[in-house]
C-alpha cells in the first residue's frame, strides 16, 4: 500500500491549520493548503514561506466547490485530508445559524462527497470539547454523552454524526475525530500565531492584547463558579502540541476505523491562574475587573487525555508558561497581527 505523504489541509491558512502545516512539513509530509481566506490573512503564507524558504502549495478556494476539491485531490495525489475549514465563533453562530450550517455542515458533506468520488477515504476532522456540553464528569472521557448548547456546537456534533454514518456504511474509511480543548500559544519563531479579527472572544488573545495596550482591561466573566478560585477552569493546550497531535493521528490512517480522540493536557487552569502566568511570562500587567458571568459559559472543562496517549503515543508537552511566553513573543513581534 502507498504510504501517506501528500495531505490536503482545508483551512490550512487559519490559526491551527498554519501551525499544523509547519509540523507536517517538519515530519516530512507534503501539505497542500485549501483555504478561501474568509478568516485568514494572506500574510500567513508569506510567513510560512519565510520559515521554510519554500513556497507553500496553496489552492485558494472553497471546500463547497466539489469539482475543485476533486481536481486538487487527484492532481496532488492526496493520501489523506485534515479538515479544519469552517467557522468557529459561538456568538455569531447563534445570530447567523444558516451561515454555520452551510459552511460547517454543508461544506463537510461536500468535502466528504468529493473524497468519496475520487476514492480517498482517510480524514482527520477538527471537533471540539464543546460537544460535551456542561460536563457530567471531570476529566472528560470520549465516552461522555454528547450534546450542544450552541449552533456552533450543533454543527460539530452533526459532522461527527455524518462521519459515523459514513463509516457505518463503508468500513473502508479511516476517520479520526479530534476533539480539541482550548488551543492557545504560537509557534516558537513568533512568525505565526492567532490573529482574531475585531475584539477577541477568547481569553488568551484578549489577555495578550491587554498586555500590549490594545485593550484597556480584561473582563473576567464571573468569580462565583464552583471552582477553586471561583473563575472558569479550562484545559488550555499549546497549539504546537495540538498540531503535533494531527501528525500523530496520521499514523492511525493505515487501518479503517472511526475514533473520537480528545486533544487536551488533562489539566484545568482558572482565568486568574492564566492572568498570573501571563504577567509572569511577559513582565507586563494585565489589568482586569470581575464582571457578570458570560451567558452559556460552564464552570470547568478538562480532558481525560488517556486515549490519545494509548492510541497515538501523543502527550501535550508544553506548559502554561510556554503557552504564555510564546503568545507574548507573537503578540509583541506582531502588535497588529499579520497587518
Ligand atoms: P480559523 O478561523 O483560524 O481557521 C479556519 C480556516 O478555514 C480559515 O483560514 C478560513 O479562512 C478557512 N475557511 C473557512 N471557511 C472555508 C471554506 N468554506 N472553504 C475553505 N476555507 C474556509 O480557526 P482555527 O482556530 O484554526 O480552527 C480550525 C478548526 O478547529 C475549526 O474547524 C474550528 O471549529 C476547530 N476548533 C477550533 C478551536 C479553537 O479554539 N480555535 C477549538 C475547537 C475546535
Ligand atoms: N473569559 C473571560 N474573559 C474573556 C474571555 C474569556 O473571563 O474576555 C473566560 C471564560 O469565561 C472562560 C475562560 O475564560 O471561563 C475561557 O474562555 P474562552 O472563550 O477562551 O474559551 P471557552 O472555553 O469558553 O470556549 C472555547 C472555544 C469555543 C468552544 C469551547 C469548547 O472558544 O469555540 O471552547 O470547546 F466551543
Amino acid at each position: 500500500m502507498r504510504s501517506i505523504k501528500n495531505i490536503l489541509v482545508t483551512g490550512g491558512a487559519g490559526y491551527i491549520g498554519s501551525h499544523t502545516y509547519v509540523e507536517l512539513k517538519e515530519a516530512g509530509y507534503t501539505p497542500i493548503i485549501l483555504d478561501n481566506f474568509s478568516n485568514a490573512s494572506r500574510g500567513v503564507i508569506d510567513r510560512l514561506n519565510t520559515l521554510f524558504q519554500d513556497k507553500p502549495m496553496v489552492i485558494e478556494g472553497d471546500i463547497r466547490d466539489t469539482s475543485l476539491v476533486e481536481k486538487t485531490l487527484v492532481e496532488h495525489q492526496c493520501d489523506a485530508v485534515i479538515h479544519f475549514a469552517g467557522f468557529k465563533a459561538v456568538g455569531e453562530s447563534m445570530a447567523k445559524p444558516l451561515k454555520y450550517f452551510e459552511v460547517n455542515v454543508g461544506g463537510s458533506e461536500r468535502l466528504l462527497s468529493a473524497m468519496k468520488n475520487v476514492g480517498l477515504r482517510k480524514i482527520i476532522f477538527s471537533s471540539s470539547a464543546t460537544v460535551y456540553g456542561d460536563p457530567q464528569e471531570l476529566p472528560i472521557p470520549e465516552a461522555h454523552p454528547l450534546t450542544s448548547a450552541s449552533v456552533y456546537g450543533q454543527t460539530k456534533l452533526m459532522v461527527e454524526e455524518m462521519l459515523r454514518a459514513v463509516y457505518a456504511a463503508d468500513r473502508e474509511w479511516s476517520i479520526c475525530i479530534l476533539r480539541y480543548f482550548n488551543p492557545v500559544g504560537a509557534h516558537l519563531s513568533g512568525l505565526i500565531g492567532e490573529d482574531p479579527t475585531g475584539v477577541p472572544n477568547n481569553l488568551m488573545p484578549f489577555i495578550s492584547q491587554t498586555a500590549i495596550g490594545r485593550r484597556e482591561k480584561l473582563s473576567v466573566f464571573g468569580n462565583d463558579y464552583d471552582t477553586p478560585d471561583g473563575t472558569g477552569v479550562r484545559d488550555y493546550i499549546h497549539v504546537v502540541d495540538l498540531a503535533k497531535g494531527h501528525v500523530a493521528a496520521l499514523d492511525l490512517m493505515a487501518t479503517p476505523h472511526c475514533t473520537p480522540i480528545n486533544l487536551g493536557t488533562g489539566n484545568g487552569i482558572s482565568v486568574i491562574e492564566m492572568i498570573n502566568a501571563f504577567e509572569a511570562a511577559s513582565g507586563k500587567k494585565v489589568p482586569y475587573e470581575i464582571v457578570d458571568r458570560r451567558p452559556g459559559d460552564i464552570a470547568a472543562c478538562y480532558a481525560d487525555a488517556t486515549r490519545a496517549r494509548e492510541l497515538m503515543d501523543w502527550n501535550a508537552e508544553r506548559s502554561i508558561h510556554d503557552m504564555c511566553i510564546d503568545t507574548w513573543r507573537w503578540q509583541s513581534q506582531n502588535p497588529d497581527g499579520y497587518n
